[in-house]
């Protein structure tokens, strides 16, 4: 299935196998949010349907098929996307990576091996994160988040939009003051406005507000943003609404049909700012 409009091309195809017949040197910013691995076919399910104090809504921790990697699956699946990215950026393009402990050795080490400069390693600071059930971990409350780019001959050509990066305030994060340097720790809460679950969710849905700051600073208006594992359809909402065309895959029926709605909604609504004018 696709849904192809204006500035979108979305296709419900295994982004492994379609990589390959990508162009290259074509997309501005990649933003990769991919299988971490992090599933178990142990039963972990908790499915009380309980309310935590403090954390709202009902709890479900379930297995997600398509994160059940093993750990070398993961380290061969993680530097053959990583290879295709390296090839379908700009020379002046970057691409972004999720990460947890999961995979983040296997992602940085196949950055240095595919030459993949590394710019930043940012921290996603998740203050409302949820508790760890088991009590035997400390409660993990970031993600990483690594900034590459092509290398090459030619280094550090990259997009850097640094005047906006450090014009960049949020009320939230008390880390980022207007018109000081970005840092690499993002005090970001891990929850979603109630627009952004209008059309469903998903079990690993990423609040826009991650996206956007990426955006602000790698992003190329009029560019070609590609994000290689949709989901929800976050990262290439975001896009849409900074003003990149957008491409995407998502294997699954299910989050192909939740993202396309909210890429639907998100063009209409850019349509009818742009008529407002
Ligand atoms: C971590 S989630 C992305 C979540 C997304 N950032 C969001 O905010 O909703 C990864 C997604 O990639 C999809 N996926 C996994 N392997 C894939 C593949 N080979 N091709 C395309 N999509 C894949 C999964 O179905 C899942 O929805």
């Amino acid at each position: 299935m696709n849904y192809i409009d204006k500035n979108i091309d979305f296709q419900q195809k295994d982004v492994i196998e379609e990589l390959p017949s990508l162009k290259s040197n074509f997309f501005d910013l990649c933003i990769v949010d991919p299988p971490y691995g992090a599933s178990s076919t142990k039963n972990w399910s908790y499915n009380g349907g309980q309310k935590l104090n403090g954390f709202g809504g009902d709890w479900k921790l379930t297995s997600e098929v398509w994160d059940l990697l093993s750990q070398n699956d993961s380290f061969q699946s993680t530097y053959s996307w990583l290879k295709e990215l390296k090839r379908v950026i700009k020379p002046t393009g970057s691409i972004w990576i999720h990460s947890t402990y999961h995979n983040s050795g296997f992602v940085n080490v196949c950055c240095q091996l595919l030459g993949l400069e590394i710019i930043n390693e940012v921290v996603w600071y998740k203050r409302n994160a949820f508790p760890n059930l088991s009590g035997r971990r400390l409660t993990a409350s970031h993600e990483t988040i690594l900034w590459v780019h092509k290398g090459g001959e030619k280094k550090r050509e990259y997009v850097f939009n640094y005047e906006d990066s450090k014009a960049f305030s949020s009320s939230s994060d008390l880390l980022k003051e207007q018109g000081k340097q970005m840092r690499t720790v993002w005090d970001i809460p891990n929850n979603k406005a109630k627009d952004e679950m209008q059309f469903g969710s998903h079990p690993t849905q990423k609040p826009l507000r991650v996206a956007e700051r990426i955006l602000t600073i790698a992003g190329v208006k009029g560019g070609n943003l590609l994000v290689p594992f949709v989901g929800s359809g976050t990262e290439m909402v975001a896009g849409l609404q900074y003003g990149m065309n957008v491409f995407g895959f998502e294997i699954e029926t299910e989050y192909f049909n939740l993202a396309k709605a909210r890429l639907e909604h998100a063009l209409q609504e850019t349509k009818t700012q742009l008529f407002a004018l």
